[in-house]
């Protein structure tokens, strides 16, 4: 059994995201459009004495993060050992967070999905990426498609993942809030205020994908659930028309936000519309990143 395996996770961005009704047990019916992103956390996992399970986070948000059973990375580690019934493992996690908590970029599931397949590695389960997809899925929505990577349409609760055809290399940058939104209160936000959505994929979408065509993947991204994060923070609308006014293609929220995305031309396009971002009061930070990248990855 090796002693530390590494795996890097990606960010995702939400290029389209409609919102339907909900299932019995509330959950809304998705269409979205999937990209993984440049912009990621790192996970050290080290063996540990049967049944210990320990994590400790350094970086972005870190001083908030529970480090207990309620998190999310904890509950896929023994999830996968509940899993294949062994109560001999146990592990030691360490995770370097760059991706904003409660951003609405999947940070919470990146770290899930990089402990499924850190644990797996370490534990040498042989296990292979599409059988951890059920147990991915069983942890939270988002988890299956930081698995996956790429670029993928989600339907469903948005587990249900089919990848995308897409040409080039996307230059996004991403403007971060001073506080994070549930992702739960903001769908209730969108219940209380809009009637469900058609969950089809904008077909403008799916061809500027296909083409590489940024500026009309600019002008055809979507987000259902905007204007609920907006009424939760309202500081957004601003925040997204300083990145429009700069030039961006096209400007979202991404997710349940409140982290707004925006598609640049290029990568100096991208450091130009980080730098407008930067001097307005109601962003703590910026990021840039590129998509799509590869899911999680065992590093070498
Ligand atoms: O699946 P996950 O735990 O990441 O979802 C977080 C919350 O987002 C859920 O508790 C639910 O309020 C909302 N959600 C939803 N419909 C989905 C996915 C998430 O209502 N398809």
């Amino acid at each position: 059994m090796s002693n530390t395996v590494r795996v890097r996770v990606p960010a995702k961005v939400n290029l389209a995201l409609r919102v339907g009704g909900t299932d019995a047990q509330g959950y809304h019916e998705l269409g979205t459009v999937f990209q993984a992103v440049s912009l990621g956390d790192e996970i050290v996992a080290e063996a540990a004495a049967p049944g210990e399970f320990k994590l400790v986070f350094h970086g972005e948000g870190a001083a908030f993060l529970p480090v207990d059973d309620t998190n999310l990375a904890i509950r896929a580690a023994k999830l996968l050992a509940n899993h294949v019934g062994r109560t001999d493992l146990g592990v030691s996690l360490t995770i370097r967070k760059r991706i904003p908590v409660a951003g609405g970029m999947a940070g919470g599931s990146a770290d899930a999905a990089g402990t499924l397949l850190a644990c797996s590695t370490l534990w040498e389960l042989g296990l292979s990426r599409d059988e951890l997809q059920p147990l991915a899925a069983e942890l939270g929505s988002d988890v299956p498609f930081i698995l996956l990577g790429g670029t993928a349409v989600g339907t469903g609760r948005g587990v249900e993942l089919a990848p995308m055809m897409t040409s080039g290399t996307f230059h996004w940058t991403f403007a971060l809030s001073h506080t994070g939104l549930s992702t739960p209160a903001v769908f209730k936000e969108f219940d209380r205020t809009t009637a469900p959505n058609s969950t089809e994929i904008p077909l403008e979408l799916v061809e500027a994908l296909r083409a590489g065509d940024a500026a009309a993947v600019g002008a055809a991204l979507s987000n259902d659930l905007q204007a609920s994060a907006i009424a939760l923070q309202p500081t957004l609308e601003h925040t997204l028309r300083i990145g429009r006014e700069a030039g961006a293609l096209g400007g979202i929220v991404t997710g349940s936000g409140p982290t707004c995305a925006f598609l640049a031309g290029s990568e100096a396009h991208s450091h130009e519309l980080a730098e407008a971002l930067a001097v307005f009061s109601g962003v703590r930070a910026v990021r840039r990143a590129y998509g799509p990248v590869a899911g999680a990855q065992v590093m070498a």
